[in-house]
């Protein structure tokens, strides 16, 4: 998979949208790594929850250019700028401003991507309105995850794929547990360790 070109955002614009990282990386590398999977399902709807800047759905994008794509992201600057990322590589999108997938009723996706804020912090530091929205994730940095895992059952199609990136201190068994209540099956696609975080990137589906 391509990674898409940036050079329309300027450096300061990341003092207020999340400048792509090893993460984002990671889990564009784990989407390559399942490309056939997921060709496989020959995907219509694709939506990436916190698309930040745009560089993992405007990967997907490229290389899925008959699915509708689409984001969401609760900050208004990284809507602006996935549109503009997705723009910039011709790849058609929709990108809205909203907490997770809360406002897609009855609309069910074949595939979900989700880099969310993983990082282990106070409460009081999530849903601040600003950058640190990007990286923090509450008690077990799961507190904005958790509440999509719950969403997902209404939001992915039977066939569905749920790509989500976690770190060892979210207590990825947790999360398998979750999912597995609502009939979810799992897998690894990937994990790599950055400086002391490792970083890993499961897929959910029935
Ligand atoms: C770790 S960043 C990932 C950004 C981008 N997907 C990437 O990988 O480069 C997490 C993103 O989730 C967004 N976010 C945080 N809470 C959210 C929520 N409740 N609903 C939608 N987006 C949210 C943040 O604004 C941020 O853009």
């Amino acid at each position: 998979m391509e990674t898409p070109y940036q050079n329309h955002i300027d450096k300061a614009d990341f003092d207020h949208v999340y400048e792509p990282s090893e993460d984002s990386f990671l889990l564009i590398d784990a989407l390559e790594k399942d490309l056939e999977y997921v060709k496989a399902k020959n995907p219509t709807f694709c939506l990436e929850v916190g698309s930040g800047s745009g560089v993992i759905i405007g990967a997907f994008g490229m290389a899925f250019p008959y699915t509708i794509c689409m984001s969401t992201d609760i900050n208004f600057k990284a809507c602006i700028m996935t549109k503009q990322t997705a723009s910039f590589n011709k790849v058609i999108l929709d990108s809205v401003n909203m907490d997770l997938a809360s406002l897609f009723i009855d609309k069910k996706f074949d595939v979900i991507i989700f880099n969310p804020p993983y990082v282990v912090t106070a409460t009081e530091e999530c849903r601040v309105n600003d950058i640190s929205d990007s990286w923090a994730g509450g008690v077990k940095g799961r507190e904005v995850t958790d509440r999509l895992l719950h969403m997902i059952p209404k939001k992915l199609a039977d066939h569905g794929v749920l790509y989500l990136l976690l770190i060892e201190d979210n207590i990825p068994v947790e999360v398998i547990q979750i999912m597995s209540m609502y009939g979810f099956k799992s897998e690894t696609v990937l994990r790599r360790r950055v400086r002391n975080e490792q970083q890993l990137v499961l897929k959910f589906y029935k």
